[in-house]
């Protein structure tokens, strides 16, 4: 689906609109900016008109002013009412593009000193360019091997910090075909400015060629299939000795220690004290670095080590328990 067949064309502030979450932001920029022109101008005009008009005369005494409530209660009630509007307008945007669409396709984001990695569902990894298909949405998974990044596309103007040690996420959907840029807009380095990645936004039989082209992964098997390793380290880590085969929950015909892990991802877990916490990409990773942060409910008694993994091997287990049912 092509919601729309040509960029827009850049307006003299603004680059062209490529995304689904970058009309709310123009439109709230441009209101907030013809807004702010409009009170500018009154406001100092005014200001200026009255600055000539009492103006201190020789033998004209100064009067105090005094009072006048209804006039202070409207300039302070209508800002109010302008800023909740505002609050209201960006965090329904904000809310949207940090929730992916159902069936979202998820890519990897890695940054890295000083470059971008990105990794598709098969798990061929490209460095410094981001293939897109026109009206598919997508959500991006990022992190960062070292420091503090910042993962920034004008084009669709969205911008979201890249962690080391956590994942964050955003959600578009490209509605233009064309190209665009990643920027990496937080200082990580002498290089920063250079940290940048080409976008191309493409129909959708040339992004299907580029997805066959690519799918021969360069990488060890390892990288390539991220679920199977997971799959491998999984077993090897006797992660089955306390919740079942394939995380199954289910060890002997009876409940296992450790709570069932199949298909618990992307849904909410009850805990043993506290509201429900949802199993996303974070939260396992705290449950394999530090077991004993959130408790599931009804397994408070069960002590599960820590366990010392790299990013990768994290990202691999992660991913196999995504594919399990
Ligand atoms: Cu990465 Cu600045």
């Amino acid at each position: 689906m092509i919601l729309a067949p040509q960029p827009e064309p850049a307006s003299w502030q603004l680059p062209p609109a490529m995304a689904d979450s970058a009309p709310p932001v123009d439109s709230t920029y441009n209101f907030i900016f013809w807004f702010s022109v409009v009170f500018t101008t009154v406001i100092t005009v005014t200001m200026l008109y009255f600055v000539v008009k009492y103006k201190r005369r020789k033998g004209v005494p100064s009067e105090p002013t005094g009072h006048f409530n209804r006039l202070e209660v409207f300039w302070t009630v209508t800002p109010t009412i302008f800023i909740g509007v505002l609050f209201h307008v960006g965090f329904a945007s904000y809310i949207k593009n940090a929730t992916a669409a159902e069936g979202a396709t998820e890519i990897r984001v890695r940054a890295k000193k000083w470059s971008w990695e990105f990794e598709y569902p098969s798990g061929d990894r490209v460095p410094g360019e981001l293939t897109l298909e026109v009206g598919r949405p997508y959500k991006m998974i990022l992190s960062s091997d070292d420091v503090l990044h910042s993962f920034f596309i004008p084009e669709f103007r969205l911008k979201r910090d890249a962690v080391p040690g956590q994942y964050s996420f955003i959600s578009f959907t490209p509605t233009v075909v064309g190209d665009a840029q990643v920027f990496c807009a937080e200082y990580c380095g002498t290089s920063h400015s250079g940290m940048l990645a080409s976008v191309k936004i493409l129909p959708k039989k040339e992004y299907e060629e580029f997805l066959a082209k690519i799918d021969k992964c360069q990488g060890t098997p390892e990288e390539c299939e991220p679920a199977k390793w997971g799959e491998k380290l999984f077993v090897k880590n006797a992660c089955t000795t306390c919740h079942g085969a394939g995380g199954s929950g289910v060890i002997a015909g009876s409940k296992s220690p450790g709570p069932k892990l199949a298909g618990i991802y992307n849904t909410m877990q009850p805990m043993a004290t506290g509201p429900g916490v949802m199993a996303d990409e974070n939260y396992i990773r705290e449950s394999i670095l530090r077991p004993n942060a959130k408790i599931v409910a009804g397994y408070s008694t069960v002590q599960m080590p820590a366990f010392v993994m790299k990013d990768p091997q994290i990202d691999a287990v992660i991913a196999y328990l995504k594919s399990l049912k």
